[in-house]
């Protein structure tokens, strides 16, 4: 029976197995979430990207993989680095926003996860609206077998979409 929570705050306060980070391609940090859990969570993240891409993901990771690495100082045992879609008017890319959420749940089991965060991937820099993200976002983790899903939204209008039935 998986439980599925929602709170308001910052995902790298988290105390969970695995906490997802909304990557780009490169694996080398950005802004946004991508930003918080590196300087949050120190070099050793970095590092872990890094030598990723030097070895299996020499071209980065393709928007809707996802693969861990160690939470470095992060309450977390593992974070696990997913690439989600742009938002695009023309294109309907909303499959590749379920395979985030999908191969992150994926790659937790994998690594024994119990529980996991996972932020609102896409709906900041990536601009996908809200609402249609959290319904993707539930859809995509409704047939998860971990035990503790936890979505970790950073401000109340995101929270508000989040948690509207
Ligand atoms: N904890 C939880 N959620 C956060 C945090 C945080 N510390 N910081 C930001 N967020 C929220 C944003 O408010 C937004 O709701 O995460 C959601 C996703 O926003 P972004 O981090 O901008 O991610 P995304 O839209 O997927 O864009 C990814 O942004 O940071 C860069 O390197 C990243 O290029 C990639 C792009």
């Amino acid at each position: 029976m998986t439980t599925i929570e929602h709170v308001l705050g910052d995902i790298t306060n988290q105390n969970v197995d695995v906490i997802v980070n909304a990557a780009n391609s490169s694996l080398l940090g950005g802004g946004g979430v991508d930003g918080a859990i590196h300087r949050k969570g120190g070099p050793e993240i970095l590092a872990a990207c890094r030598e990723l891409r030097a070895g299996h993901y020499g071209g980065g990771l393709r928007t809707g993989q996802a693969v861990a690495t160690t939470a470095g100082r992060l309450a977390a045992r593992w974070v696990v680095h997913t690439v989600g879609p742009v938002w695009s008017d023309t294109e309907d890319r909303s499959g590749l926003l379920a395979d985030c959420h999908r191969n992150s749940l994926k790659v937790a089991a994998e690594l024994g996860a119990t529980s996991i965060a996972f932020p609102a991937i896409s709906t900041g820099i990536y601009r996908w609206p809200v609402d249609s993200a959290a319904k993707i976002a539930r859809t995509a983790v409704e047939d998860a077998e971990i035990d503790l899903i936890r979505f970790v939204l950073f401000d109340q209008a995101t929270y508000d979409a989040f948690t509207r039935p």
